[in-house]
């Protein structure tokens, strides 16, 4: 059995940035709301070792902070995972990658749907939300 350490976290952080920023659809968004890299990746890497270890080393507001971002659509969440996928199955052993694919997925799901709500039903504001 192969075992998620800090050292994959890592490079699974760093991998899957330099895709985004590299991508013409994402990298604009990000760079638009990240001035020093260093600092989100650390952070990155604090919420995925809590995500896959339980480490609790996270702290923040994904939603609000998503919430806040303009210019994102659902089909960026689309290309967000397909970058994600890529680079956890380029990076890890196959239980691992798809271990980091589904929890991606179901974060994912659950930052659109506090977003864009479902479809058709009006949505309730929450705090951070763009007007
Ligand atoms: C369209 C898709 C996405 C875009 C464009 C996006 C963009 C961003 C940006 C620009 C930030 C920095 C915000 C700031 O510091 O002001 C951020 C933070 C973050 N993102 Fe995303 N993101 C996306 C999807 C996701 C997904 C699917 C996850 C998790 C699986 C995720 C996890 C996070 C986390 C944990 C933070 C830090 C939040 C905090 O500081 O409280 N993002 N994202």
């Amino acid at each position: 059995m192969t075992l998620v350490t800090e050292a994959l976290i890592e490079e699974v952080v760093r991998g899957f940035y330099a895709r985004v920023r590299d991508n013409p659809d994402l990298g604009p968004i990000f760079a638009g709301a990240i001035e020093d890299w260093e600092p989100h990746l650390a952070k990155m890497m604090d919420f995925w070792s809590a995500v896959m270890l339980s480490t609790r080393r996270f702290k923040g507001n994904p939603v609000m902070k998503h919430n806040a971002l303009g210019g994102v659509t659902p089909a960026h969440f689309d290309t967000w995972l397909g970058l994600f996928r890529e680079n956890a199955r380029d990076l890890c052993p196959p239980d691992i990658a798809e271990e980091f694919i589904r929890k991606a997925e179901m974060i994912a799901e659950s930052l659109k749907l506090a977003k864009f709500g479902l479809p058709g039903v009006p949505r309730v504001r929450s705090a951070g939300a763009p007007l």
